[in-house]
């Protein structure tokens, strides 16, 4: 078993720290003794949460313009030195058939999602080799990034993209002591579905979570204990839900399988008039 990291005093940078799984993240990082950087376009969930914080600065950034790594971890190293651990969460979803989602709306998810996480998690590592130090990069990636459902297929291809990208990433930062993990929450109660809604024009009464069994549904602070749990005594993926997990390893050997349980989910949201 890997040594446990004292987490006590090493900076984290959180990208969507201001709401949902990032806050609650940043919460309970903060409760570890880690001073906390978070990042977001609205400046007050940001500060809501700082103010829950001992040590927590809140930069207002886009991730999708210019050159937010640089800035933000420049922000980061000035308040509370190089940071230790760096967490790519921010990114959102989209509702749309796979073939009704649009070149531009694929580019503008995969900005979000992809191409943010690539360039944050990219110049956090070079600066973490530089340092010597290691350290410990993270990327929100969810259970989708293996399998994709109905309605989410531009959002299953960024979280795949992310999947793959950490995983080369951990292999070639692991000789320099920098872990990668990549982070597969099942179903989250957060804003998550709303803002989807919101952003596929249509109504968030009528949101994929409404498909999602209870059992399967999870808060954000729970996939925060995880987070902690892997920060701590670091592992290639965290997951929250033992039976997605197996689902999606079986789904390699048995994509029927997966099919048709995900069937389900189109006929409900036939009648619903999605
Ligand atoms: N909820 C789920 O079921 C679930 C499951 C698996 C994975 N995830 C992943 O978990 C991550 C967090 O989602 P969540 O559930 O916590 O939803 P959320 O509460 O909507 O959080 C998304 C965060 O991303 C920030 N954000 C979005 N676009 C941004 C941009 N261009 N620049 C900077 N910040 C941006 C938002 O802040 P601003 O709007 O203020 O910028 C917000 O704080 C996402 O990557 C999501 O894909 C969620």
């Amino acid at each position: 078993m890997p040594r446990r990291v004292q987490l006590e005093g090493r900076p984290i940078v959180i990208t969507g720290g201001g709401t949902g799984i990032g806050a609650a993240t940043a919460l309970a990082c903060g409760k570890a003794g880690m001073p906390v950087v978070l990042a977001g376009r609205r400046i007050e969930p940001l500060h809501n949460i700082c103010a829950q914080l001992d040590r927590g600065i809140a930069v207002q950034i886009d991730v999708t313009v210019g050159d937010h790594a640089h800035e933000l971890l420049d922000a980061a190293e000035q308040a509370f030195g190089p940071p230790w651990a760096v967490f790519a969460n921010a990114g959102h979803g989209l509702d749309r058939t796979a073939h009704g989602t649009t070149v531009a709306e694929l580019r503008e998810i995969f900005d979000v999602n992809f191409f943010a996480t690539h360039l944050l998690l990219s110049e956090a590592a070079k600066r973490m080799i530089e340092h010597g130090r290691g350290g410990h990069l993270l990327a929100s990636a969810s259970c989708v990034s293996k399998f994709a459902p109905p309605y989410h297929g531009a959002y299953a291809a960024t979280k795949a993209a992310q999947d793959l990208f950490c995983q080369a990433m951990r292999l070639e930062l692991a000789p320099v002591g920098i872990h990668v993990s990549t982070v597969h929450p099942v179903t989250t109660i957060t804003k998550f579905f709303d803002v989807s809604a919101e952003l596929s024009g249509r109504d968030s009464g009528h949101s994929s979570i409404d498909h999602t069994p209870r059992f399967l549904q999870q808060s954000p602070e729970r996939v925060a204990a995880a987070i902690i749990k892997c920060l701590q005594r670091p592992v290639p993926e965290v997951w929250t839900s033992r039976l997605v997990r197996m689902s999606a390893a079986l789904r390699m050997l048995r994509p029927t399988l997966m099919d048709r349980s995900m069937k389900k989910m189109l006929e409900d949201d036939r009648l619903s008039g999605g």
